[in-house]
C-alpha cells in the first residue's frame, strides 16, 4: 500500500506547481549534530506550505559516504544514517502529502559511490560479476587511456593497481560512472527508482542525466548516441504512473533538445533543469573565468527558451540551486537594494512559462559568502584552489573567483532566526552559518508584508490564480536595452505585462495604452510612478475585450 497518498494529483500537475529545492544537511538540524536532518525538515513543513509551494524536490539522502556532500551514492535504497532512518523519511512523505506537498528525490544515476558494494565487487576482478558495471580500459604506457579530465579536476580516469585498469569517473575519483550499456545495470536502477515509487515519492529529478550514455574512447560525455534511448527506456520502466514529475538536470541542453526531453507524450521526462541562462558570464569555457552580465544577451536567452518550447515541450525555471552562486549577489545587488533586487530577479523570473524552482533561502534574499579558502568545505572549491595555485595563480584571483563562483555560496546553513547560528542548530554547523543571519533570516520575513518572503509567497499564488502564466505567448519588449528587461504574455483572452531594472539607477518605461486601465498585479515598491526606481519591477494584468 502506498504510504503517502497523491492519487488525487491530475496528470501534468507539475505545469501549475513551484517547487522547492532543499539541501538537506543544510536546511535544518534536529539532533544538534550540526548537520541538517530529516525530521528538521518535517518540522518546517508548515514554514513551506505557508510559503505555498507544491513539491520539495530534496537533495540526495541516500547512503553516502558523503564525499560530494550525498552525490556519491553507496546504496541507493537506504537513507543515510547522517539524516536520519527510513521511518524518517516514511514520516516525511506522509506529513508532506498532509500538507499537499510531494517529495521528490535527487535520482544519482550518472555514478555511484566508490564504496558502494557493486564497485567494490567490480573492483575484485575481471570476471566478477560486477565488473562491467563500470567502466574500465587499459592505460597506455604507464598512463591513463586518454588524456579526459574530470569536472572536479585532475584525470578522469583512475588506477586500480590490483586489476591493473583505469575506471572512468566524470566527477571526482569516488564517483565511478555507471556503465549504462550494461542492461543488467539498468534493471537494477530502475529496481531502487520503484522502490522510492512504491514508498510514496511522487517524483524525480535525475543529476546529470545528459551524461549517462558517455563513450570515453570518443571523448563523448554528455548527448550520447544513445542517450534518449535509455531515457526512453528509464521512463517506460519507472515513471509511467502519470502523477509522477520528472526533472532532468542537463548542462547540455539547447532548446532543440529540451523539446525531445519534454515532449507532451511523456515519453521521456516531464522537464529539464537547463543552464544557459547560467553560463552567460563565463568565459574560457570555465565557470571560475567571470565576465559581466550583458543583459540583452541574457534576454535573448530567455526569448529563445520562452518562444522554443511554447506548445512544445515544458521549461523549468530557476536562478539558483546547490551548485551556483546566491542570485541576489550575483545579477542584483547584496547591499543597499538586497530586498529590492531579490523581489526584482523573482518578479522577472515567475512571469514566465515554465515551473518555478525556488532554491532554499531564494524566499529570503539569502546572499553569498566571503570567506577565506580554510572555512570553504565544497571538493570542487578546494580542488580548483589547488589546481589554479598550481598552474600560478595569485591567492587573491583565485579568491576572487572563489567568491563570486564558489558551490558554497548556496550551501551555508539555512537561516531561520536571529538566534545563535540563525537557528540552524543547537551544535555546530557543518559550516557557517554567513554572518548576516542576525537581520536576513525567516523569523523576521514570514509575518512581515513587505519582506522577500511575502513577495515570493504571492507571485506563487498570482501562478495559481491566472492561466495566462501557464499558458501566455511570450515576446520580449526592448530587446537592446540594456538595464531593462520586458516582455509581455499573452493568451486569448489575456494580456500580462512584466517590467524589471536592472539597474541601480532610474530608468523611462512608458507601458502601452493597452495598459492603461490594466490591474497592477504585483510591485516590489508597492506602488507604480513615472520613471522606473533603482531595480523596480511590477507586472500589469489587462483581461481582453
Ligand atoms: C550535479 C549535482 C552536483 C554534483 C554533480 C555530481 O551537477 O548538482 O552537486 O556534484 O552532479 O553528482
Amino acid at each position: 500500500m502506498r504510504q503517502g497518498t497523491h492519487r488525487e494529483l491530475p496528470p501534468q500537475w507539475w505545469r501549475k506547481a513551484v517547487f522547492y529545492q532543499i539541501y538537506p544537511r543544510s536546511f535544518c538540524d534536529s539532533t544538534g549534530s550540526g548537520v541538517g536532518d530529516l525530521r528538521g525538515i518535517v518540522s518546517k513543513l508548515d514554514y513551506l506550505q505557508t510559503l505555498g509551494i507544491d513539491g520539495i524536490w530534496l537533495s540526495p539522502v541516500c547512503a553516502s559516504p558523503q564525499v560530494d556532500n550525498g552525490y556519491d551514492i553507496s546504496d541507493y535504497c537506504a537513507i543515510d544514517p547522517l539524516f536520519g532512518s527510513m521511518e524518517d523519511m516514511e514520516e516525511l512523505i506522509r506529513e508532506a502529502a498532509e500538507r499537499k506537498i510531494a517529495i521528490i528525490l535527487d535520482l544519482v544515476l550518472n555514478h555511484s559511490s566508490d564504496r558502494h558494494p557493486w564497485f567494490l565487487e567490480a573492483r575484485k576482478g575481471r570476471d566478477n560479476p560486477y565488473h562491467d558495471y563500470y567502466i574500465w580500459r587499459e592505460g597506455k604506457d604507464g598512463c591513463p587511456p586518454n588524456d579526459m579530465r574530470s569536472v572536479f579536476g585532475g584525470s578522469a580516469w583512475s588506477y586500480v593497481p590490483e586489476l591493473g585498469l583505469y575506471y572512468f569517473h566524470q566527477f571526482s575519483p569516488a564517483q565511478p560512472d555507471l556503465n549504462w550499456d550494461n542492461p543488467k545495470l539498468r534493471r537494477e536502477l530502475y529496481d531502487s527508482i520503484l522502490f522510492w515509487v512504491k514508498k510514496g515519492v511522487r517524483g524525480f529529478r535525475l543529476d546529470v542525466i545528459d551524461q549517462i550514455a558517455k563513450e570515453p574512447d570518443s571523448y563523448i560525455t554528455i548527448n550520447g548516441p544513445k542517450l534518449h534511448e535509455y531515457l526512453r527506456e528509464l521512463s517506460a520502466a519507472c515513471f509511467q504512473e502519470s502523477s509522477i514529475v520528472t526533472v532532468g538536470e542537463a548542462w547540455g541542453a539547447n532548446v532543440e533538445r529540451a523539446r525531445q526531453y519534454s515532449a507532451a507524450d511523456g515519453s521521456e521526462l516531464s522537464m529539464v533543469f537547463q543552464f544557459e541562462h547560467m553560463g552567460l558570464e563565463q568565459t574560457d569555457g570555465s565557470k571560475w573565468n567571470r565576465k559581466p552580465l550583458y543583459l540583452p544577451e541574457l534576454k535573448h536567452c530567455y526569448e529563445d527558451w520562452q518562444q522554443g518550447l511554447h506548445g512544445y515541450g515544458w521549461n523549468s525555471l530557476f536562478l539558483n540551486n546547490h551548485d551556483l552562486p546566491r542570485i541576489v549577489s550575483r545579477w542584483g545587488d547584496d547591499g543597499q537594494y538586497r530586498v529590492l533586487s531579490a523581489k526584482m530577479l523573482a518578479t522577472m523570473l515567475y512571469g514566465m512559462e515554465g515551473t518555478p524552482f525556488i532554491y532554499q533561502g531564494e524566499e529570503l534574499g539569502m546572499t553569498n559568502i566571503s570567506r577565506e579558502i580554510g572555512e570553504y568545505r565544497d571538493l570542487e572549491t578546494l580542488n580548483y584552489y589547488e589546481e589554479a595555485r598550481q598552474a600560478g595563480l595569485s591567492h587573491e584571483r583565485i579568491m576572487d573567483s572563489v567568491h563570486s563562483r564558489s558551490r558554497d555560496n548556496a550551501r551555508t546553513p539555512m537561516q531561520w532566526s536571529a538566534a545563535a547560528q540563525g537557528g540552524f542548530t543547537k551544535g555546530e554547523a557543518w559550516m557557517e552559518v554567513n554572518e548576516n543571519y542576525t537581520f536576513i533570516n525567516a523569523e523576521s520575513q514570514t509575518d512581515r508584508e513587505d519582506s522577500v518572503f511575502s513577495y515570493y509567497r504571492k507571485l506563487i499564488r498570482l501562478r495559481k490564480e491566472r492561466e495566462i502564466f501557464t499558458e501566455g505567448s511570450f515576446r520580449l519588449l526592448l530587446p537592446e536595452d540594456e538595464r531593462i528587461f520586458a516582455y509581455e504574455r499573452e493568451s486569448e483572452r489575456e494580456k500580462l505585462l512584466v517590467v524589471c531594472n536592472f539597474s541601480g539607477n532610474e530608468q523611462t518605461f512608458t507601458p502601452s495604452h493597452e495598459y492603461e486601465t490594466g490591474r497592477c498585479l504585483i510591485s516590489n515598491y508597492g506602488d507604480l510612478d513615472k520613471c522606473l526606481r533603482p531595480y523596480e519591477a511590477y507586472m500589469i494584468y489587462v483581461q481582453k475585450a
